[in-house]
């Protein structure tokens, strides 16, 4: 067992030393690893931290701003609005492969335009033990990092000897609030693999709205709790649906809530008919541009947890 406070004041001592006066940065995406990493180093050297969030546009409802209220007053936190390059790269793209490259690559150019600009001479990052025990079977204590154009950055890594259920009670010793500690793995190309085919704002944007409204009904009935995620899949299928007495067009959309406990595997739990029933009518009366809601039956294997 782990003791959080000593290692918490272990590891504020580690970084304040190894860091002096230089300056370090770090790519916070809002997930977990990377929030308490932040919230850890932040309380050894404060504004001597800059967080880059980068908003690809592809983040759901209001995360920006979560983000950004958490970290703003604690630490130098620049939020990047790089949506319209992200958009453009991605532009008539479909196979989601290319979509993930594509984002990849974007994104490292876009954080290394932002380190340039810092000054810093360490990178910080919210690497946990599972990252590396498999791919790397060694211990790497030190190691840099050289971006593309040859900036070198020195890796600080607090919390690479914990495990995700450490680094949660980690980040709540820090304060850091539930949403932010137990919230649902969310993958770094984001909406683009649940806007199915080509991205558009449009798309994203009925997405969007449609995930909010499953997301907060999912919370306010506590059924988060058993679920590894849940969230909203927008179709490239256009099907027929009436409105008042008008024939209509509109998206279909796909409810995937699974179980799992390592995304390895997962399943799909009972899931009360009346809920369902209430998110497909608020999805359907909430966003005009959707005439249809399903939901998703399918375990994985056979299927992915993701639809792209
Ligand atoms: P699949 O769809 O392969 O997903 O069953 C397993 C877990 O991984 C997440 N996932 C990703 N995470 N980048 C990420 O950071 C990705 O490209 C990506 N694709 C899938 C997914 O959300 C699930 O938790």
């Amino acid at each position: 067992m782990m003791d959080t406070k000593q290692f918490i004041e272990e590891s504020i001592e580690n970084i304040k030393n190894e860091v002096q006066d230089e300056k370090v940065i770090i790519a916070l995406s809002g997930g977990v690893d990377s929030s308490v990493a932040t919230a850890l180093a932040s309380e050894a050297i404060g504004h001597q931290l800059e967080a880059i969030f980068v908003d690809h546009g592809l983040l759901r409802k209001g995360e920006a701003e979560e983000v950004e209220n958490t970290f703003k007053d604690k630490i130098n936190f620049k939020l990047v609005n790089a949506e319209d390059e992200f958009i453009a790269a991605l532009a008539g793209v479909t196979d989601p492969e290319k979509k993930r490259e594509i984002i990849g690559h974007k994104f490292i150019e876009v954080f290394e335009r932002e380190a340039k600009k810092s000054g810093a001479k360490y990178l910080l990052q919210g690497t946990i033990a599972p990252d590396w025990i498999e791919s790397e079977g060694n211990i790497k204590s030190h190691h840099n990092l050289t971006l593309p154009d040859g900036l070198v950055l020195e890796i600080i890594e607090p919390l690479r000897e914990l495990y995700k259920d450490e680094v949660r009670e980690v980040g709540t010793e820090l304060g850091l609030p539930d949403s932010i500690v137990h919230r649902q793995p969310f993958p770094g190309p984001g909406l683009a693999v649940r806007v199915l085919g080509d991205i558009t704002k449009e798309k994203l944007e009925i997405c969007r709205e449609a995930n909010a409204i499953l997301n907060k009904h999912v919370e306010e009935e506590g059924l988060h709790k058993d679920l590894w995620q849940y969230f909203v899949v927008l179709t490239d299928s256009k099907v027929t649906g009436v409105k008042g007495d008008q024939r209509d067009f509109g998206y279909l959309v796909v409810i995937r809530m699974v179980q799992s406990f390592d995304a390895m595997t997962a399943n799909v739990p009972d899931i009360p008919w009346p809920f369902l029933h209430k998110v497909s009518q608020e999805i359907t009366a909430n966003v005009p541009e959707i005439t249809h809601v399903s939901l998703s039956l399918s375990n994985k294997p056979p299927s992915t947890i993701e639809f792209e």
